[in-house]
């Protein structure tokens, strides 16, 4: 068939435009794409701008935000002469895919999603709408997965109940229909899987939260990034030790720093006597790991035709990957073959 695969796994990873790409990202996705993914693997790593309009959005600046964060990627060291880069809307085949997984899955289960379940309940508190594609957003998610015959999905914690239920429609749909789709698993990081915002450390870093002061963003400068770990929130109490429950706030800084270093967070805990002086090791490992970022993006924005094409050749060949199968599975339910 026209879409079996060669040996390598195929890698399939996404991140959304919908606000500056943070530390959260980089240390829990991207930079695994870049040390790992992209060297051992057939990787395609994609700005999902489709799932940036699932909320609110102001048109202008998610165009911005598309191109800042295939800027970043390339800038964080992805390489196009290794994988794929591409923006999910130029690849007609994922909205292609969507409707057939939202014929897949049911009502119930989307309902389900935890992300979905809190961000409707945030929107709805603030008296505003919830669009319809925000409870359909896990059915793109799966497209984006099995157009490509994916066989891993690396990405941070949160996004492990979206994957399952990938898994859960590919599984569905080849009982349903005949053997088209692979199905996918997650992978995490061993450490900083979910990095917390510096001023609220029960809960994700998140580049779309509107309270900034807690979250390092890759473009932040360095002295930007000194100010916010030192005003990171600790717990209370004064000894450093490793211990996610009680002590969330220490803890992720010593995620930060682990992560950063190569070392292990236990481990850090007893090299450091006070809280102030953990935060200024966390603050200088991260400003040493952006340095490098921050200048080649600064190299990449002088030169945007070099991105557009890179974004241009990654559309062509995620689509050369993507229709055989899409092609397939529209076919498996019944529709007749392209006229
Ligand atoms: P998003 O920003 O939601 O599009 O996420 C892109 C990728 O970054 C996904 O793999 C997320 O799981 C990961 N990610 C986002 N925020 C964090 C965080 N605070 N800690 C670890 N991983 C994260
Ligand atoms: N839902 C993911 C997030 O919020 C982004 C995403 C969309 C994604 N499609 C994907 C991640 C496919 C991995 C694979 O982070």
């Amino acid at each position: 068939m026209g879409y079996t695969k060669t040996s390598r796994p195929r890698i399939f990873s996404g991140i959304k435009p919908t606000g500056h790409l943070t530390l959260g990202n980089y240390l829990g996705a991207v930079r695994r794409w870049v040390r790992e993914d992209q060297h051992r693997a057939d990787a395609l790593f994609c700005v999902v701008d489709l799932h940036a309009l699932t909320v609110e959005h102001d048109p202008a600046r998610v165009r911005r935000l598309t191109r800042q964060a295939a800027t970043l990627l390339l800038a964080s060291g992805l390489d196009p002469a290794l994988c794929t880069v591409f923006v999910q809307s130029q690849v007609d085949e994922h909205a292609r895919l969507s409707y057939l997984m939202e014929c897949t899955a049911t009502d119930g289960e989307l309902r389900r999603m935890i992300q979905y379940k809190e961000k409707a309940a945030r929107e709805g508190a603030r008296g505003g709408s919830v669009r319809l594609s925000l409870l359909t957003y896990p059915a793109l998610m799966a497209a984006d997965i099995l157009a490509y015959g994916t066989d891993e999905v690396p990405v941070g914690d949160d996004q492990t109940q979206h994957v399952e239920l990938t898994r859960d429609l590919a599984q569905r749909f080849n009982q349903r229909y005949g053997p088209v789709f692979t199905v996918p698993r997650a992978t995490h990081p061993e450490v900083a899987a979910r990095v917390m915002d510096l001023r609220d450390p029960v809960s994700k870093m998140g580049k779309s939260h509107a309270e900034t002061a807690g979250i390092v963003y890759l473009l932040d400068e360095a002295d930007a990034v000194r100010r916010k770990f030192i005003r990171a929130v600790t717990d209370s109490g004064s000894e450093v030790r490793y211990d996610r429950m009680e002590q969330p706030g220490v803890a992720n800084l010593l995620d930060v720093l682990a992560s950063c270093t190569g070392g292990k967070p236990e481990v850090l805990a007893e090299e450091y006597a006070s809280y102030g002086a953990l935060k200024l090791a966390a603050a200088e490992a991260v400003v040493e790991v952006l340095r490098p970022i921050r200048a080649r993006h600064a190299e990449l924005c002088a030169d945007p035709s070099y991105v557009d094409g890179v974004l241009r050749a990654g559309a062509e060949r995620a689509r050369g990957l993507a229709r055989p199968r899409v092609d397939a599975a529209y076919a498996a339910v019944g529709l007749l073959p392209p006229a």
